[in-house]
């Protein structure tokens, strides 16, 4: 169990700390349930830092707290280029010695701090007031940054930021809005809600991850410098930042700031500005703290990016479940570098909380940078006419009376032959990462619809030629390339069908694992809500959401007719022979986006390139095999130059991606 244990945290760590995995999922997953059998035989030898205990234990009661030896403190802020000229003239008041800085992102999570004793993790906890935080131990275990033993018996005690990358904070989003949860307004509270869980379990499940960027006694280590510190800390087995950079002036510190000014909309998890630290510890020392804060060190902050702009209307639209969501119409304004008319208004609880009107001028931001958000109303511009805004009470699309269910902040039309629902229903079938049928659009899917040749899923299956030739703007060419990519999919893996039928509460990690599980479609259909629950990360809400979904005759009736049109109903797993087959410049290559790109996004260029077996990363490394630079790329396409690493256009990724075949 050791040996496995040991095996599995370094293959962990080459995957979440240092972005270079060296085996496949099979393989990691296959010893994995290995070491899971080992401990399910014998409970009384399961290792305090085994990797099986990442996915969460029991619920608590509430948060002990925790007294920290060393106070967590906060850093004096510097707002313009003066703040820090300022800052730099004292620090050469106070010591006589040379003075580097380390400038570091200044990560916008919560700071946390972690206690290791004999190179076990022991303990961790939040700031809380910086003398007594709360300790959330069992939640920091979920998050697999973290080394849980590290690479050598140190009692030590480190401090960082916990923090949710901006995709995955819009990913929860999405689906907190399509679950009728509240939403978090931004990455740093949703990672806060994450680690406040009682119940670590929910924690395992929010993608956290950390940075670590200090030693909280670093005299009793043999560090001289910041950098020194941090070098040894990623030796140690910890994440830490790769941006950082030992600046000579005060001078150099502010071209640095200038250059991610902009830059920092590129990162995958969001900063709120620039730490500067004195590099030299005993310099440090003789500079020296006042009540609050370390006076060698000060945090830049970037001027929070706003806009005022005017609601010129609200629309309502169904989605697959038929939560009925607002969106607020505004008049074009300019945000942090992109034109923004729309914004979500996530639910009817949140128009109200804010009292948002028709006509009102409002403030708006970008949530995890990217999403959006009205931030607030100015009241004081309201005219005198002004009214509270009226909600809908029947469906925008079929007409049907909405509901609000108890214990959710949504509206929801309940009628289950809502055109709107069935037509989301069928895009989400054919996407991606279900039934992946290519050709199939919103505007097509809406046609056939419309014109009664499908009214559900199952009838994509028969369709005809004749009857696509039918639609607008296909020729026989795309429909020949339609019925093939309909046809191709009938060969698809449980899964992809499982997430494709849309049952509520289960996304496609949960379908991946329901059909490991029970192997066919009649199995899952016959599973008790106990039997699914009892899989590991499966809890009873999905479990009983299925139950129901599938006691349903109409339910029933459509699984038959997949199955009499061809569709396979069965698990057939990611075989070796899968991967083996794939024939792409991607696979077993990490590769690097980087600059703008214009013809798919950054994430839809990601799942591309990891469906054809490639595995795209963050940061340039020698490691790296091909750098992507879009337009205006920055430093990863000058490292990449340095590295000599194969350097590809968009134009070439596109081509690449293309003229490959892709794993389904
Ligand atoms: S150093 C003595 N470095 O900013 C204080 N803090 O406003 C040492 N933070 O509570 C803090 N990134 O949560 C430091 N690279 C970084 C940081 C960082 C984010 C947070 C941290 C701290 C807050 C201070």
């Amino acid at each position: 169990m050791e040996a496995l244990n040991k095996q599995l945290t370094d293959w962990a760590h080459d995957y979440y700390v240092i972005d270079q995995p060296k085996v496949s999922d099979a393989d990691y997953d296959k010893m994995y349930h290995e070491l899971v059998t080992l401990e399910q035989a014998n409970p009384d030898f399961i290792l305090a830092d085994s990797i099986t205990q990442r996915v969460g234990g029991e619920v608590l009661q509430g948060f002990n707290k925790v007294t920290h030896q060393i106070p967590m403190m906060s850093l004096n802020n510097a707002f313009n280029k003066n703040d820090l000229l300022d800052f730099d003239t004292r620090i050469k008041k106070l010591t006589d010695r040379h003075i580097d800085y380390m400038v570091e992102l200044k990560i916008d999570g919560l700071a946390i701090n972690l206690r290791y004793v004999n190179g076990q993790f022991v303990q961790g906890a939040t700031r809380g007031d910086g003398v007594i935080g709360e300790d959330i131990t069992q939640n920091l275990k979920t998050v697999k940054s973290i080394p849980l033993k590290l690479k050598e018996p140190l009692n030590i005690e480190v401090r960082g930021e916990c923090y949710m990358p901006k995709q995955s904070f819009i990913q929860l989003n999405e689906q907190r809005e399509a679950d009728g949860d509240n939403v978090f307004a931004n990455p740093r509270n949703a990672a806060a809600g994450s680690l406040r869980q009682l119940d670590s379990k929910v924690t395992a499940k929010r993608n956290l991850s950390t940075f670590i960027y200090t030693v909280a006694s670093p005299e009793a280590f043999d560090f001289k410098t910041q950098n020194d510190s941090l070098i040894d800390l990623a030796k140690t087995g910890f994440n830490i930042n790769s941006e950082r950079k030992l600046c000579q002036s005060i001078d150099e510190v502010w071209d640095y700031i200038e250059n991610f000014r902009d830059k920092r909309h590129q990162l995958d998890y969001e900063i709120d500005g620039i730490v500067i630290k004195v590099n030299d510890f005993q310099a440090q020392q003789e500079i020296g703290y006042t009540v609050k804060a370390p006076r060698w060190a000060i945090a830049y902050k970037f001027p929070a990016e706003e806009a005022e702009t005017v609601i010129r209307d609200i629309e309502w639209t169904v989605g697959r479940t038929g939560v009925v969501t607002p969106t607020a119409v505004m008049d074009p304004v300019s945000l942090a570098g992109t034109t923004v008319a729309r914004a979500s208004l996530h639910n009817m609880d949140l128009i109200m909380e804010k009292d948002i009107r028709l006509l009102d001028h409002v403030m708006i931001h970008k949530a995890g940078d990217i999403i959006p958000e009205v931030t607030r109303v100015l009241t004081e511009k309201r005219d005198d006419t002004s009214v509270s805004y009226e909600f809908p009470t029947h469906c925008p699309t079929c007409e049907s009376e909405l509901e609000r269910i108890e214990s959710e902040v949504a509206l929801r039309c309940m009628n289950p032959m809502c055109p709107a629902q069935i037509k989301e229903g069928l895009n989400h079938f054919v996407s991606r990462n279900a039934m992946n049928i290519d050709g199939l659009g919103p505007r097509v899917l809406e046609q056939m619809y419309d014109k009664g040749i499908i009214k559900n899923v199952a009838d994509l299956y028969v369709v005809t030629e004749e009857e696509l030739l039918t639609l607008d703007k296909i020729k026989e060419k795309s429909a020949n390339n339609i019925l093939t990519a309909i046809s191709n999919s009938k060969t698809n893996s449980l899964e992809k069908l499982l997430f494709g039928l849309g049952i509520h509460h289960v996304g496609a990690k949960a379908a991946k694992l329901i059909s490991e599980n029970f192997q066919s479609i009649e199995g899952v259909m016959a599973a008790e809500q106990e039997a699914i629950s009892a899989i590991d990360t499966i809890g009873p809400v999905i479990a009983d959401s299925l139950v129901k979904y599938f006691s349903n005759d109409e339910v029933k009736e459509l699984i038959a007719e997949l199955k009499q049109a061809g569709v396979n109903t069965d698990y057939l797993g990611q075989t070796a022979a899968d991967i083996a087959n794939v024939d792409s410049p991607f696979k077993d290559k990490t590769i690097v986006l980087t600059g703008k790109l214009t013809h798919f996004n950054r994430n839809e260029a990601k799942e591309r390139i990891e469906a054809l077996g490639g595995k795209v990363t963050g940061s340039v490394s020698k490691k790296t095999d091909i750098v992507v630079a879009g337009e205006e790329a920055g430093s990863k396409l000058e490292k990449a130059e340095k590295l000599e690493i194969t350097i590809w256009n968009e134009a070439q990724m596109v081509e690449a991606i293309e003229n490959s075949t892709e794993l389904n």
